[in-house]
C-alpha cells in the first residue's frame, strides 16, 4: 500500500514534469487537523485546474494533532462530493516531494488567505522545488474563509463559541464532541 508509508526513499530522483496528453494530476497536502470549509473550496478550485486531485494528510512536526490520520481521512471524504473522483491518503512521517512523486503528481495546490500565508509557504515551496523540482501552485481562497484556520476554529469550539458555517456540520460534530465533553 502507498498509503501509510514511513520514511523511505530519499528524494533523489526529479519531479516528473507535466506531459502534453497525459492527464494532469496535483496533490493538495495539509495537516487538517480537521478539515475546514476553507480546505474544501480550495480543494474544488484544484479540481477545476487539474484532471485528477489526490488530499493528502501529511504530518506537521510544528502542529499537535487533535484528530487521528485516519479519523481526519473520513472527515475529509465525507466533506467532498461523493461523485467528485478526488482520492484522500494519509501519509505519515514522508516528505511531500517523496509522496508526489509516488503518486505521479506534478504539482502541489495550497490555498492562500493572505500575506501571511504566502510568508510561511514560500519557504516551503521552494525547499519542495530544491528537493526534486517539485513546483507549487498557489490559490487564493474565498474571501469568506480568510478567518477561518483549523486551530482558531478548534480553539472558538472549545471555549464553547460557534463556528457553524466555517466546517462542514459532520466536522462541527466531531469538534464539539471531541473537544467539549464533560
Ligand atoms: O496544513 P499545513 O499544516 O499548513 O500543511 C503543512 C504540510 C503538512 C503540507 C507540511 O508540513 C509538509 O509538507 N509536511 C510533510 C513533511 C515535509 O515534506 N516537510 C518539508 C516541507 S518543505
Amino acid at each position: 500500500d502507498m498509503a501509510r508509508r514511513g520514511p523511505g526513499t530519499p528524494a533523489t530522483t526529479r519531479s516528473r514534469p507535466r506531459v502534453d496528453g497525459m492527464p494532469t494530476r496535483c496533490v493538495c497536502p495539509g495537516s487538517f487537523d480537521p478539515v475546514t470549509n476553507g480546505h474544501v473550496d480550495v480543494i474544488r478550485r484544484a479540481a477545476r485546474l487539474f484532471d485528477e486531485v489526490i488530499v493528502t494528510i501529511l504530518h506537521n512536526p510544528a502542529k499537535a494533532g487533535t484528530f487521528t490520520p485516519e479519523d481526519q481521512e473520513d472527515l475529509i471524504i465525507e466533506a467532498l462530493p461523493a461523485d467528485s473522483g478526488i482520492r484522500v491518503e494519509v501519509f505519515a512521517q514522508t516528505l511531500l516531494v517523496d509522496v508526489c512523486r509516488s503518486l505521479e503528481a506534478t504539482a502541489v495546490v495550497k490555498g492562500l488567505r493572505g500575506g501571511t500565508d504566502f510568508a510561511y509557504e514560500l519557504p516551503m515551496a521552494l525547499m519542495n522545488r530544491h528537493l526534486t523540482g517539485l513546483e507549487t501552485v498557489f490559490l487564493p481562497g474565498a474571501p469568506a474563509y480568510e478567518h477561518v484556520s483549523s486551530s482558531l476554529v478548534k480553539e472558538v469550539v472549545t471555549y464553547g463559541g460557534d463556528v457553524s458555517g466555517l466546517v462542514p456540520d459532520h466536522v462541527l460534530e466531531a469538534l464539539v464532541h471531541r473537544l467539549r465533553r464533560g
